[in-house]
Formats: structure tokens, C-alpha cells, sequence
């Protein structure tokens, strides 16, 4: 799946291994100011925040003016490049396609870890899917499809596999499909790779990480690191997904339960109703999406609407076809 949504100019784009000339030293380059930060202009950072926007629907403030200039440089020194506005020159060029997905790999926050938000996760188990359950086991139709849409490394959906074995569902009578997607190449690497430091595993009960987890100690002052068993790595699929591409977002096919955390607060309302819609049409009928605890998609009620029969956390369920959109 590409990067770039398919209706947009820049679609096709897919990330090349990058150049390999010397890295520049920024202080040589006058990429520093006097704090000894990069530092982007007024209008280049303009110019950089909406290309990140059209490949990506995240919308960066001025007031992130710092934080996208520290990862712009990160990029010129990969490259060799002279400055920011000769990197801007390189993506605005025919072959700076193959730049985008580099590009959104340094920009996306990947921060994620197993078992985060347990109340969220609880709601998951027994207000939503046990019910599911229930539902399908009397139409004698057991299989479900859940997808960590925006899945980072991965533990969010391993997770979910975690907590189905757990239950006890897994070999049962039933089948889980679960699918991660995300926009950044290097999450979805390490995602398949299964491979996770203390910070990921804090949160998972000591005898769910022992039964499913490979530990390594970590050798000659290496880090200690905890790997997913291959039963719970089988049962996730990982694939590269952008939120914003409709197209390809409904190729996914149908899901049951949709988890969307922690990614929209990186969206403005254009592009979180995109998303909404995109995932909407992905919904089975009787699905749900849970969104980060944070996170609302009050102005998008007309398309997903919080269903109040979960009291641990918000599940988003298809508002009927339609729904006039609301004003506030
Ligand atoms: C903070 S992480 C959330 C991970 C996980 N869902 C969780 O809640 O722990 C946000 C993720 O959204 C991804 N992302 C950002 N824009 C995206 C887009 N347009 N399509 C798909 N993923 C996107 C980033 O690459 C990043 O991995």
C-alpha cells in the first residue's frame, strides 16, 4: 500500500533506500541558530507543514516549528543536503517522490506500549466483543475482523491477541483476522520484527509476558529485550496503510471492531472527517471503533456516534444513513 493517498498528486510515492553521501555537520551549514537548534523560516516551515499535510493529514502549528526542523535536519544530514530549502527543492523534484515515505517515518510519533489504557481495554473485552460474541455465536457466524488502524510497532494489536488468548476464544470455534496498518515504514518493521524493550512491556501482566514472550538479557551491555511468540505473531498481519487514501482504505474490506488511538489528535477537523468516513465504510453495520481516551469526534456524530451502553470507555458505532450533519 502506498503512502500517498491515491487520488493525490503526489500518488505512487514509495520510500527508496536513502542517499548515502557523508552527513553534513549542521553548525557548517547555517541549519543552527543560537541555541545551537535547527531552525526553519516562516515560510519554509509553511511550505514543509503542508506537504506533511497533504501526504499525511497531520496538521503542524507554527508553535512545532522546532520539533519539524529537528527532524528536517535529520533528513538533510541523511542526504548530504546543503540546507533546508535545497531539501525542499529535492522533494518538490520528480525523484523526491521517493523521499515522502522517509520524510513521514521521521515525522510520525510512534509512541505506543501493550496494554495501554486498561479501562479502554476492559470496555473492549466485555462490553463490546463479548457481546459480539453472543450475537454471532446465535447466527452461527464466528469470525471477526479487528483492526489497530495507526498501529505503530505493533502492540497494540498483539495486545488484542493477547487478550483473545487470554479469554481462552483462540482454537475455540471462532476466527480472529487481525490487521495493523500504519503510515510509517520503520513502526511496521518493527512491528513484524515482535521485538520490544522494558518501556513496551510494562504494562503486561507478569504471566501473560511470561507464557508470550521470548526474554533476552541482552549480552555485552546490549539491551534486554522481550520478543513475541510466533502463536501470538501469527495471528497479526501488518500492512502499510495511510488513513487519509480512501481507496485503499476500503480495500482493507470489512471489520468488526476498529481501534483508532491516539492519531487523530495529530489531525484537523478536514482531515479527522476523512478518516471518520474512511473507517465508517469499513465498519460492519453492528462494529465499533474506539478512539485514543482523549480523543473526540463530536463535530463527526453524523457519521460515528458514541454508543452509550459502554461505560468504560467511548465505542463509536455507525450513525444511521443520512444523519444531517450538526451544526456545533
Ligand atoms: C501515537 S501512535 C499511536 C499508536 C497506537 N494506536 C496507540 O494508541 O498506542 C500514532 C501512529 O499514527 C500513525 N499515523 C500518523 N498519520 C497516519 C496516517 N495518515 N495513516 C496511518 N497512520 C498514521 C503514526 O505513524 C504513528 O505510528
Amino acid at each position: 500500500m502506498s503512502l500517498v493517498p491515491s487520488t493525490s498528486p503526489f500518488a505512487s510515492a514509495t520510500p527508496a533506500s536513502s542517499a548515502t553521501s557523508a552527513p553534513a555537520a549542521p553548525s557548517a551549514l547555517g541549519l543552527v541558530n543560537a541555541a545551537n537548534r535547527p531552525q526553519l523560516s516562516d515560510s519554509l516551515f509553511v511550505k514543509f507543514a503542508s506537504l506533511i499535510y497533504e501526504l499525511s493529514g497531520m496538521r503542524f502549528e507554527a508553535n512545532k516549528s522546532y520539533f519539524i526542523a529537528s527532524k528536517l535536519d535529520l533528513r538533510v544530514q541523511a542526504l548530504g543536503l546543503k540546507n533546508f530549502e535545497a531539501y525542499l527543492a529535492y522533494l518538490e523534484s520528480p525523484s523526491g517522490r521517493s523521499e515522502y515515505g522517509f520524510l513521514i517515518d521521521e515525522i510520525t510519533i510512534n509512541e505506543t506500549f501493550f496494554y495501554r489504557h486498561e479501562p479502554q481495554l476492559q470496555a473492549f473485552r466485555d462490553e463490546v466483543l463479548m457481546p459480539m460474541i453472543f450475537a454471532r455465536k446465535a447466527q452461527r457466524q464466528m469470525r471477526f475482523r479487528i483492526l489497530s488502524a495507526a498501529a505503530s510497532t505493533g502492540d497494540e494489536l498483539y495486545t488484542v491477541a493477547l487478550m483473545l488468548k487470554d479469554m481462552g476464544l483462540v482454537g475455540k470455534d471462532m476466527t480472529f483476522e487481525l490487521v495493523g496498518t500504519d503510515i510509517c515504514h520503520d513502526a511496521l518493521q518493527k512491528a513484524r520484527a515482535g521485538v520490544y524493550r522494558k518501556y513496551n512491556i510494562r504494562n503486561v501482566p507478569a504471566s501473560i509476558l511470561q507464557q508470550n514472550f521470548d526474554h533476552a538479557m541482552g549480552t555485552g551491555g546490549g539491551t534486554e529485550t522481550w520478543t513475541i511468540k510466533p502463536d501470538i505473531k501469527s495471528m497479526c498481519r501488518f500492512q502499510e496503510g495511510n488513513l487519509m487514501d480512501t481507496t485503499r482504505t476500503s480495500a482493507l474490506g470489512k471489520f468488526d471492531i476498529i481501534f483508532c488511538r491516539n492519531v487523530l489528535i495529530y489531525f484537523d477537523e478536514a482531515s479527522k472527517e476523512k478518516v471518520v468516513r474512511n473507517l465508517s465504510s469499513i465498519l460492519n453495520d453492528d462494529g465499533f471503533v474506539l478512539l485514543g481516551h482523549s480523543e473526540n469526534i463530536y463535530s463527526q456524530r453524523h457519521i460515528l456516534r458514541p454508543d452509550k451502553t459502554h461505560t468504560n470507555a467511548i465505542a463509536y458505532s455507525k450513525a444511521p444513513p443520512g444523519t444531517p450533519k450538526y451544526n456545533v
